[in-house]
């Protein structure tokens, strides 16, 4: 008998790396016993490829197995609150992979991103967040936020080298970007839920959230936390001017934005500006930098140039992995040594893991995935109506 059974929903990319990084976790036995998914066939394709005994055919009955500690929600955003309810009201600990969610309607055909204003979308969500606060509470289980950025190593060391610090964090800059995502989900607000900020800027806004959490915790037991914020966003790609120039960039959101900037202003008085973009070629640009009154740090998550490969043609390394979203496989490359952890999915899944079994708070828990929610929806009103907005 396994220390904790995992129930993994979602056959997908998301799920496929959960599962390795669960199999990774050491000092206690976790295992993934079974799988669910929206097409049974899919469902069953991933239980035959990654060696996982049981298939359920609903999420359900999933639910109804007492064998299963912890449920895995590796599917599409608008479905993270529902079933994070469903399995917290069977029991089940969750991780919630991110964003925790969006503003969508999967019903419609609508571009709902071109006419719903975004004080309803920031209501809407906050009323879906309270909701769901007070079922995790009732059912007492454990939430964890999949926020990987988190327990990636370079931003654990600028956790800890802050904690160790007895300055201020003054200022952070942070950024998530590519050249634009190839989900097909991506294109549409009802889908996605929102655009860039939300989709690839959750993770800079949970990276400098969780950073200013720990300063405040290290120093006087209370997390710091985000006040207001001041925000623009565009959608560069669907310019006329974009139009008859020559791109590499993926360029084909329907009513999303393509980039997004936030500046947050933190309830002791520091900023911190965040960057997400879909306008950026040459492979994943993420990183973070802090601005301490003692001292200053930079994490450069992606890339980073543990490893750099020369290749004369795009075949000289055959098939081996190089790097995520690069266009080319020629010249000089930062090659990903190891992406998992790297991206923090081990120390993320080890975390969990433990958290669950000690029944203690994992570091990426609902107040960090409920806050990146509330700073996003309040920067898309903030954008809209040009004017300085307080975080619900
Ligand atoms: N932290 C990170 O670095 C990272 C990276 C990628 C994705 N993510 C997040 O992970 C989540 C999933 O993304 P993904 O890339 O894994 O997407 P994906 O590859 O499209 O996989 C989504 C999976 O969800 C399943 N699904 C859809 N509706 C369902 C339902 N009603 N019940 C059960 N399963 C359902 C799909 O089912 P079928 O296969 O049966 O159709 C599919 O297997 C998203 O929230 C995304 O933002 C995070």
């Amino acid at each position: 008998m396994a220390d904790l059974n995992v129930g993994m929903v979602g056959a997908g990319f998301a799920a496929q790396f959960h599962t390795e990084s669960l199999r990774q976790v050491h000092g206690l036995d976790v295992e993934v016993t079974g799988v669910t998914s929206r097409r049974p066939e899919s469902a069953a394709a991933f239980a035959e490829r990654m060696r996982i005994p049981r298939v359920y055919g609903t999420f359900e009955e999933m639910l109804a197995d007492e064998s299963l500690d912890i449920i895995d929600l590796c599917i599409p955003t608008h479905l993270h609150l529902l079933m994070t309810q469903q399995a917290a009201g069977a029991g089940k600990h969750v991780i919630v992979e991110k964003p925790l969610t969006g503003y969508c309607d999967p019903d419609t055909d609508e571009l709902i991103g071109d006419t719903v204003p975004r004080q309803d979308m920031l209501d809407a969500v906050m009323a879906d967040l309270i909701e769901t606060e007070a079922v995790l509470r009732a059912s007492g289980v454990i939430f964890m936020y999949a926020e990987n950025w988190v327990y990636a190593p370079a931003l654990a060391k600028a956790r800890r080298l802050i904690e160790h610090s007895n300055g201020m964090v003054c200022r952070m800059r942070a950024e998530e970007s590519h050249s634009g995502s190839h989900a097909s989900y991506a294109k549409y607000w009802r889908l996605a839920g929102g655009g860039s900020l939300l989709r690839t800027g959750s993770h800079p806004v949970g990276g400098v959230l969780h950073l200013k959490q720990a300063e405040g915790l290290a120093r006087n037991g209370q997390p710091i936390r985000p006040l207001s914020v001041m925000a623009e966003v565009a959608r560069v790609t669907q310019s006329e001017r974009y139009r008859r120039a020559p791109s590499d960039l993926t360029g084909d959101l329907a009513d999303c934005e393509d980039f997004g900037s936030i500046i947050i202003t933190f309830e002791d008085g520091s900023v911190a500006e965040i960057c997400s973009s879909d306008l950026v070629l040459g492979g994943v640009y993420n990183y973070v930098e802090v601005f301490l009154s003692t001292g200053r740090i930079r994490c450069d998550m992606n890339p980073n140039n543990m490893v750099q490969a020369y290749g004369p043609t795009d075949d000289s390394f055959g098939d081996e992995y190089l790097a995520e979203k690069i266009s080319t496989r020629q010249g000089w490359n930062f090659a990903s040594a190891d992406e998992h952890w790297v991206s923090g999915y081990h120390a993320e899944a080890q975390d969990f893991a433990e958290a669950v079994y000690q029944g203690r708070q994992p570091l990426s828990s609902w107040q960090l995935a409920r806050d990146v929610t509330a700073v996003i929806f309040a920067a898309y009103v903030s954008a809209e109506q040009g004017r300085r907005v307080k975080v619900p």
